[in-house]
């Protein structure tokens, strides 16, 4: 059979991860995918840094955008990383050429998913991103394939490990919310700019996503109000948890109707909510993400794991890449064309973008 080429863009905390995910489980992934998955050429920023895997069984290619152009290729990974630049031309490159790409850039997604929706669609190439999104948790899959059937009346979670790590943490020891930051940053989860994870902008970006994939509504990135957690004392979260809550960083998403009054409206939030005790996203702690959909046949869908790091977020590249190696070329989002101007963005606040 014929083997899945691929080439990898970006060889940073989850490139590394995976080759080493390749490298380790390739026998298992060959047989998931019904044909095996290769590596032909690997491209980064910087050649010489040691990345503790072994690149020599790849070509290595200075030129990045250069991949997308390759016979040899049928699939691009991006994991550069960026709303724009290098990885947006790579990205927008690969598709016009009419190869596959796989992304973990939730940012990129959430700000150009729907443009590069379209060409994918239009080239008949597939076009996926469940790396973007929770990181190994399977929530784009879950959302689109698990719950296909189902109305989904509501969509919220814990989509940011920092700020997660940095709650659950001044909850246990009375810590300062900057002391605390710079140790999530220390442990490596933290996004280069941690402005990004405590505004609440890298959970905005994958609740934007989510919420598109969920309501079958345009992606509206811009339309996201977030509220992150730098003005959260110790003593906010001691009085919360007088009351019987905790504090925790959601994203929350919905549509409300429309009806006589006006059309339906997405409402997206982040926002630090109290969460009762009693609530499962109350008993998620440290570096964790967790989604609840709730789907009118379904019920309740809790799914939790790992929001970032590099095995993980391997897992999900390279589930994408076994899906593409079955054939898997569905609609990166699934938008009823009735749909995508029926509902308006809810705006109750100041929005990302504003
Ligand atoms: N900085 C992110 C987080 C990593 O802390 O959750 C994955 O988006």
């Amino acid at each position: 059979t014929e083997p899945l080429r691929i080439a990898l863009a970006g060889l940073g905390t989850v490139g590394a991860g995976v080759i080493r995910l390749i490298q380790t489980n390739g026998e298992l992934v060959t047989r998931r995918a019904g044909r095996p998955i290769i590596i032909t050429a690997v491209s980064a920023r910087d050649r010489a840094k040691d990345r503790k895997v072994d690149l020599a069984p790849y070509e290595w290619q200075d030129d990045m955008t250069a991949m997308a152009h390759r016979d040899d290729v049928d699939v691009v990974v991006e994991l550069v990383g960026g709303s724009d630049g290098p990885a947006l031309t790579l990205a927008r490159a690969a598709i016009a050429s009419g190869k596959a790409l796989v992304t973990a850039n939730k940012a990129m997604i959430a700000h150009h998913g729907l443009e590069l929706a379209g060409m994918a669609e239009q080239g008949g190439v597939a076009l996926k991103f469940e790396a973007a999104v929770a990181g190994g948790i399977p929530v784009v899959k879950g959302l689109r394939e698990g719950a296909a059937a189902n109305a989904i009346e509501r969509l919220y979670g814990i989509l940011n490990g920092t700020c997660n790590y940095i709650l659950s943490t001044m909850e246990d020891t009375g810590a300062d919310f900057a002391d605390v930051l710079k140790e999530a940053q220390a442990m490596g989860f933290a996004e280069a700019d941690p402005t990004f994870d405590i505004d609440g902008i890298d959970a905005g970006h994958k609740l934007a996503i989510m919420a598109s994939l969920a309501f079958g509504t345009v992606l509206d990135f811009q339309n996201v109000e977030a509220t992150g957690i730098r003005r959260i004392l110790a003593a906010d979260i001691e009085q919360a948890e007088s009351l019987g809550y905790v504090i925790r960083l959601l994203g929350m998403a919905s549509v409300e109707p429309g009806g006589s009054d006006g059309p339906a409206r997405l409402f997206q939030r982040v926002h630090p909510y109290l969460v009762p005790r009693d609530h499962p996203l109350a008993h998620v702690d440290g570096a964790t993400n967790a989604v609840v959909a709730e789907g009118d046949f379904s019920g309740r869908l809790l799914f939790q794991g790992a929001g970032a790091g590099d095995g993980p977020t391997a897992s999900a590249v390279v589930a994408d890449l076994i899906d593409i190696a079955r054939g898997d070329t569905g609609a990166p989002f699934s938008i009823p064309v009735d749909l995508l101007d029926a509902v308006q963005p809810a705006q109750t606040g100041h929005r990302i973008g504003k």
